[in-house]
């Protein structure tokens, strides 16, 4: 069998190991495949930049357009990142008759269905199992290996730098600033980290693992996020004592409606009881636990990111293409067909744990108790904090439509007897 030509664009923390491992383990890899991989090119920004790669200085180019327009690649690793110049290169090496293999979860989550059309349009593989979870062989399973079932939840851990984060609150009681400062300190955290704290990054994860689960186009814009810059010391303390932890959850759930099913997609910090497998996953791993209808419950769990792991998922998908391409065949490409309807958060149903400040006298938990039956939502558990000037109410509430809990939580604001709703959160996992 003849070579096979292999180009990466981006030689960064995944890129540079992922033509490490292409060039250490050349021989294994010939030898599962069936044919040899020739890396004849790597794309990058500043050719300048020393990277201590031991790769010849002629594979490095900054012409990234020019080297996946060549016409006899067998596939392209694009691990740049970002939505342009991803986009462009991706589709330009699909047009080119190479197979892609990417790990960008940006790009896939706002733009999945040009990626899907011109690699069915190509008859090329499109693989992007390092896009969600790293290392963790998630995207696979959901798209091959539970082909055949009926995934009804997918609860992940899906973005390490903030589960890094809330566990240090956890297990040190430090504020969201100073486990921020460590993730920072120890390379977790980007100098900006907007896109783990707000949620972003586990929202685009989202998006990827509800259209897979669901057969349904899911995109960026059809995920409620909220982030973790709001947590606060106080509501892991709370969380603690209720057996708890506080974890940034992305949740995919088919939900019924009148007409059949739905698909919900949020991101948000829940509070987990101890016993939950997630409530065990600690510093920067990730993990997926998975619901369906046959094989019950599934947990998927390992590092999330980094140049090695996330390496190994990428060489993972591109073994696999390259053996389709040795068979000249391609591998499963997108599943739309039940195009269920994508609701809004306030559809769901959730439980809420509420921390209220009051005044401590007769009558407040009357008056507190109305707000809540007047919304329809049912009280599981209600205890008192402190007195006096430090009361206050911790309410856990049975699972309630969203909007409804929304609505009961404007109320209580509105409440004399109420000076604060100081903390919000929602309760999952029990
Ligand atoms: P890096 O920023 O470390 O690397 C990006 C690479 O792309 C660099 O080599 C850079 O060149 C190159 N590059 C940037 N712009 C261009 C351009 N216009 N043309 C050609 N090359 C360009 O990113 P990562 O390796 O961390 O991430 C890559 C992808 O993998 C992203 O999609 C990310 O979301 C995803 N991912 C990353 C994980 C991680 O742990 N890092 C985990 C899972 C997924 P130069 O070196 O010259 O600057
Ligand atoms: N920034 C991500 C995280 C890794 O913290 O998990 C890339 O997906």
């Amino acid at each position: 069998m003849s070579t096979l030509k292999v180009a990466l664009l981006g030689c960064g923390v995944v890129g540079s190991e992922v033509a490490r491992v292409l060039t250490k383990d050349a021989a294994e890899l010939a030898n599962r495949i069936g044919a040899p991989l020739e890396l004849v090119g790597i794309a990058v920004r500043d050719l300048d930049r020393h990277r201590g790669s031991g790769l010849p200085d002629d594979l490095f180019t900054t012409d990234a357009r020019g080297l996946v327009s060549r016409g006899d690649l067998d596939i392209v690793i694009e691990v740049i990142g970002g939505i342009e110049p991803a986009r462009d290169l991706i589709l330009t090496a699909l047009e080119h008759g190479a197979s892609v293999v990417t790990a960008n979860k940006a790009l896939l989550a706002q733009e999945a269905e040009a990626l899907y059309d011109a690699a069915a349009k190509a008859d090329r593989d499109l693989a992007f199992e390092a896009a969600v979870a790293g290392a963790i062989p998630i995207v696979r399973p959901l798209r091959e290996s539970l082909a055949g079932d009926a995934v009804e939840r997918v609860l992940g851990i899906v973005n390490g730098t903030t589960n890094f984060i809330l566990d240090a609150m956890t297990t040190t009681g430090e504020s969201f600033e100073s486990a921020l400062a460590e993730a920072q300190r120890l390379g977790y955290a980007e100098a900006d980290p907007t896109a783990d704290v707000e949620g972003h990054d586990a929202a685009a994860k989202a998006a990827i693992l509800a259209g897979l689960a669901f057969h349904t186009r899911v995109t960026l814009g059809d995920v409620h996020c909220e982030g973790i810059s709001a947590v606060t010391s106080a509501d892991v303390a709370l969380a603690g004592e209720i057996d708890s932890v506080v974890k940034l959850l992305a949740i995919c759930e088919k939900i019924d409606t009148p007409d059949g099913h739905a698909v919900s997609v949020r991101v948000h910090p829940a509070m987990i009881p101890n016993t939950h497998p997630l409530a065990s996953v600690r510093g920067a791993y990730n993990a997926v636990f998975v619901e369906s209808e046959s094989a019950g419950q599934l947990m998927f769990y390992g590092p999330g990111a980094g140049g090695s792991p996330t390496a190994s998922a990428v060489l993972g998908d591109v073994v696999s293409a390259a053996r389709n391409r040795v068979r000249g065949v391609v591998g499963p490409g997108e599943s739309t067909h039940a195009d269920l309807e994508i609701v809004g958060v306030g559809r769901t149903r959730t439980s809420y744990h509420l921390a209220i400040d009051v005044d401590d006298r007769a009558g407040v938990l009357a008056a507190i108790a109305h707000v809540f039956a007047d919304h329809g939502v049912s009280i599981k558990t209600v205890r008192q904090v402190g007195t006096d000037d430090e009361a206050q109410l911790v309410i856990v509430t049975h699972a309630a439509v969203d909007a409804n809990l929304a609505a009961t939580v404007a109320a209580l604001r509105d409440l004399d007897v109420v000076h604060d709703v100081s903390s919000v959160i929602r309760v999952e996992g029990s």
